[in-house]
């Protein structure tokens, strides 16, 4: 088999880029490693900013996100039981963010790429990326126990934190940059009002919260954990009251309660590697950075790194241009880096940190008093929760 474009992953990233290079007519493959039903299982990001519905719609996979999805003008931000809202739009100059669930854009990328006929190959094993210092690269993969092969110009690996694509670059041709953070998220998925009608981030002594939606009747709440927890520790009940615990008094009375339909704890770790390219193999998304969800970027990043690749590859095959693609690790690493620095900063600044001294509790709740007391403060929030440039 050949495509102009070989890429591992049917996440966000991959689907993406699929679709936007088809639309462009470049040829592509997507192979991925798990079924459809198993990648629309995972309920992961709710924020997406600005620039990211605009690629969505030139994806044509944003129809049902602009009927669906809900424009926000602002979150809020509650300490020592008192909330405080952040105006996205003033604070931004007409910003905002969109309201709408990553199992829901994947399943209207995966409708995209199926109305176009895009090759998605799925349960793909032990896939490989071969020959990518040459210009002659390709992959292989095993499908019902035969092996397959795809020769290509370019290979993107799209395949996530643990995907084989990073781990096929020689050890000296990448520097990784790593923090791993002692506690984890524990996500819960109920079909009730949300008990808030913007996105809600909490602390408190006892740990942070979450209070997040996907629809007027679907919430998603999150509290920090220690990493040892598991589901099993946390029956609905027990998260329910701890979750009421750590909101504003007035917030946690108008909680409506409802059994879970998804639960999960997911670790929180900072990554990134560089360079995001080796030869003719290029790492897009959660392959080359990873963010604590805490600032709502990974998926959002992801998008501006697809976005500095599509053109690139455009520029590549319609004009024989490759400035895109030699700028394409420098580019897309810049503004990783500022979502890691938010992300960073925004976990900081909202978590109970065990190892934290009084010394660091109290710079920590300086930091939330200077941020309402500063309007340039809000505004350096807002403007990195809406999304930097591209
Ligand atoms: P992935 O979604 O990880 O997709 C990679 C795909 O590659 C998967 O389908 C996988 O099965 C496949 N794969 C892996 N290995 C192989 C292989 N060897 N061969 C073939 N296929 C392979 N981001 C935001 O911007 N906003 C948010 O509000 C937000 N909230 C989040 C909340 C939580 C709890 C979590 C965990 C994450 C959140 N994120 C958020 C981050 C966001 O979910 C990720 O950044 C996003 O999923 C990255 O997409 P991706 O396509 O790059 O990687
Ligand atoms: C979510 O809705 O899942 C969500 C919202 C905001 C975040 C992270 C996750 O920062």
């Amino acid at each position: 088999m050949r495509a102009q474009v070989g890429i591992i992953g049917g996440g966000p990233s991959g689907l993406l880029l699929s679709q936007l290079l088809h639309l462009r007519g470049i040829d592509n493959v997507v192979l991925e490693k798990h079924s459809r039903d198993y990648v629309l299982g995972r309920i992961r990001a709710g924020v997406l900013e600005h620039s990211f519905t605009e690629i969505l719609r030139e994806a044509q996979a944003g129809e049902r996100m602009d009927r669906e999805g809900q424009i926000h003008d602002g979150f809020f931000i509650a300490h020592a039981g008192v909330r405080h809202r952040i105006d996205l739009k003033a604070l931004t100059g007409g910003k905002t963010v969109m309201v709408y669930g990553q199992t829901e854009l994947t399943r209207d990328l995966y409708e995209a790429r199926d109305r176009l006929g895009g090759k998605i190959i799925h349960n793909a094993e032990n896939v490989q990326p071969h020959a990518f210092d040459t210009g002659k690269p390709y992959l292989t993969w095993s499908e019902g126990g035969q092996l397959r092969r795809l020769d290509c110009d370019f290979i993107v690996g799209c395949d996530g934190y643990h995907g084989v694509s990073r781990q096929s670059i020689p050890k000296d041709k990448i520097q990784t940059f790593e923090k791993i953070y002692p506690f984890g998220w524990l996500g819960v998925l109920t079909r009730t009002p949300p008990v808030s009608p913007e996105v809600l981030y909490a602390n408190h002594e006892r740990g942070f919260a979450l209070c997040s939606l996907r629809s007027s009747m679907l919430s998603r709440y999150y509290i920090q954990v220690p990493l040892t927890d598991s589901i099993q520790d946390w029956p609905d009940d027990r998260f329910f009251d701890e979750l009421r615990h750590r909101l504003p008094g007035e917030v946690a009375a108008a909680m409506v309660v409802g059994p879970s339909i998804e639960k999960s704890i997911a670790p929180l770790r900072s990554f990134i590697a560089e360079p995001m390219r080796c030869g003719n193999l290029f790492l897009a998304g959660d392959a080359a950075h990873i963010v604590p969800p805490t600032g709502a970027r990974g998926l959002n990043t992801a998008a501006s790194d697809i976005h500095y690749l599509y053109h690139a590859l455009v520029d590549h095959y319609t004009r024989g241009d490759d400035r895109g693609l030699n700028e394409y690790s420098r580019r897309a690493l810049a503004r990783a880096w500022k979502g890691q620095r938010f992300s960073w900063w925004m976990t900081k600044l909202l978590h109970r940190f065990p190892d934290d001294s009084p010394y660091d509790q109290r710079l920590q709740q300086t930091e939330l008093e200077y941020l309402f007391s500063s309007q340039n403060a809000l505004a350096s929030v807002a403007e990195n929760y809406v999304g930097l440039p591209f």
